[in-house]
């Protein structure tokens, strides 16, 4: 199989120049800036892309999100903006636990120290979304606290798409990407919301909380069980 980088992974990344810029996007992914858009229809995964594009158009979406809690100025528009970001990046950091980490270890020589520094990196990400979730839009920490989210989600997404999915890309097939993508997608179960309306069940958690603090094991064993609506 073709290894296109075995040298080993820096442990500290510079934040990239971008998340200095408040009004500028912190990825640069494929999808520009004029593509974000915030409704559910966009929020929707593009389930037949490959697994790189899928990953930055979630990133982007997270990022769009953000944008809109730090340019609201009405506290009301703020609180629904926020529930919503929470579960985008709940369940974001999630699918790339169950789908993706388990890729990179199977395809990549150095993948299993790889998905180890990355799930390291969700776990910081998950307690500082978890104090994020319970402020209230009036606390002074509420756009203090979402920007050191970002800032430290930004490093990190830019790791992802920079160097370890364009690796994991270069390990598979088109068919085996797209299949990652579909996986990625029937993770979108785990959100209680009216983005699925016509799940046949209740989904497996209510609360970001549950979700994010559950064991990876047993979301997965949830995940498994979960009746998933349609493969394709
Ligand atoms: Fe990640
Ligand atoms: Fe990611």
């Amino acid at each position: 199989m073709l290894r296109i980088l075995t040298t080993r992974l820096p442990t500290r990344l510079k934040p990239h120049p971008m998340a200095l810029k408040k009004d500028k996007p912190l990825f640069c992914g494929n999808i520009t800036s004029q593509e974000r858009t915030f409704n559910d229809a966009a929020s929707t995964p593009e389930t037949h892309s490959r697994i790189l594009p899928a990953i930055k158009h979630d990133h982007l979406e997270i990022l769009s999100h953000s944008q809109k809690i730090l340019t609201s100025t009405n506290p009301d528009e703020q609180t629904r903006f926020q529930n919503q970001f929470t579960w985008e990046l709940a369940r974001h950091i999630i699918g790339e636990e169950l789908v993706v980490y388990p890729a990179l270890i199977a395809s990549l020589s150095d993948g299993q120290q790889a998905a180890d520094r990355n799930r390291l990196e969700h776990q910081g990400i998950k307690e500082k979304l978890k104090i994020f979730q319970d402020l209230a839009s009036t606390d002074p920490r509420f756009v203090p606290t979402l920007r050191g989210l970002m800032d430290d989600f930004g490093i990190h997404a830019r790791h992802e798409e920079d160097v370890e999915l364009p690796r994991l890309e270069g390990m598979l097939s088109k068919d085996e990407s797209v299949e990652l993508t579909k996986s990625l997608d029937r993770t979108k179960v785990f959100v209680p919301s009216r983005s699925h309306p016509n799940a046949p069940v209740k989904p497996p958690f209510e609360s970001v909380a549950g979700l994010i603090t559950a064991p990876i094991d047993s979301v997965a064993d949830l995940f498994r069980r979960w009746p998933h609506e349609k493969k394709g």
